[in-house]
């Protein structure tokens, strides 16, 4: 998979892929992750990219021409399957999406700023727009960051299994259970000793119930 990331904060990007299971999936071949400056595609002075709104108004706004001339540039050598607008007006963010997401060849995730992008963009080249909460940031990129680590992590191959992506939380709508490590006793806190029974259907089971007991307690709305 490749996910392009149109941005006029590249630096905010850097190195943000460059570790951990993002670093294997690129090492594998399995997703290449390219970080665009949106001020490569600009033709105004001093590589200006924004603008004031018309009507007046606070902030400024990513102008329509730089964004259509990076899509298109980009267009001539990828398919793109989605192209996302990160916003806090797009549609919720959850694991469904990310598992859909990651099923697919090319994404291109375009990143606001300031005050947002002129609408006629998100109007004829947008396919889809993700917030990743209801907070605003001061633009998409951490949000296109957790994005492509979401969907990167879950394309088929990256993940072995013991990293496996299906004990996540939300995978089957259900927060994770408790996890312990050595050593088995700290401070005299104990580790649950189901775990160390070596019965594996009794510890399938313990694990399930945390798991219930956990999402009634922390995320009922998951539950219904
Ligand atoms: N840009 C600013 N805030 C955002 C959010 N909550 N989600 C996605 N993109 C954003």
């Amino acid at each position: 998979m490749v996910i392009d990331i149109v941005t006029v904060v590249p630096d905010l990007l850097s190195g943000s892929f460059s570790h951990s299971i993002m670093k294997r999936a690129q090492d594998k071949g399995l997703l290449k992750v390219n970080v665009i400056n949106l001020r490569e595609y600009t033709t105004y002075p001093r590589a200006q990219v924004d603008d004031y709104p018309f009507g007046g108004g606070a902030g400024m706004v990513l102008m329509i021409e730089p964004l259509v001339n990076a899509i298109e540039s980009l267009q001539k050598s990828t398919v793109y399957d989605e192209v996302i607008f990160l916003s806090p007006d797009g549609k919720k963010f959850n694991q469904k999406m990310a598992n859909s997401l990651s099923l697919k060849n090319n994404l291109l995730l375009i990143c606001g700023h300031y005050k947002g992008i002129d609408q006629r963009f998100r109007d004829h080249f947008v396919t889809q727009e993700i917030s990743i909460g209801d907070y605003v940031l001061s633009g998409g990129e951490l949000a296109a960051a957790v994005l492509t680590d979401s969907i990167g992590r879950l394309i088929p191959g990256v993940l072995n299994d013991e990293t496996s992506a299906l004990s996540d939380s939300f995978q089957d709508n259900l927060l994770a259970p408790p996890v312990y490590t050595r050593p088995e006793e700290f401070r005299g806190w104990k580790v649950p000793e189901i775990l160390m029974s070596g019965n594996h259907k009794l510890i399938e089971e313990w694990r399930y119930t945390q798991s219930l007991e956990r999402t009634t307690e922390r995320r009922p709305d998951l539950l219904d």
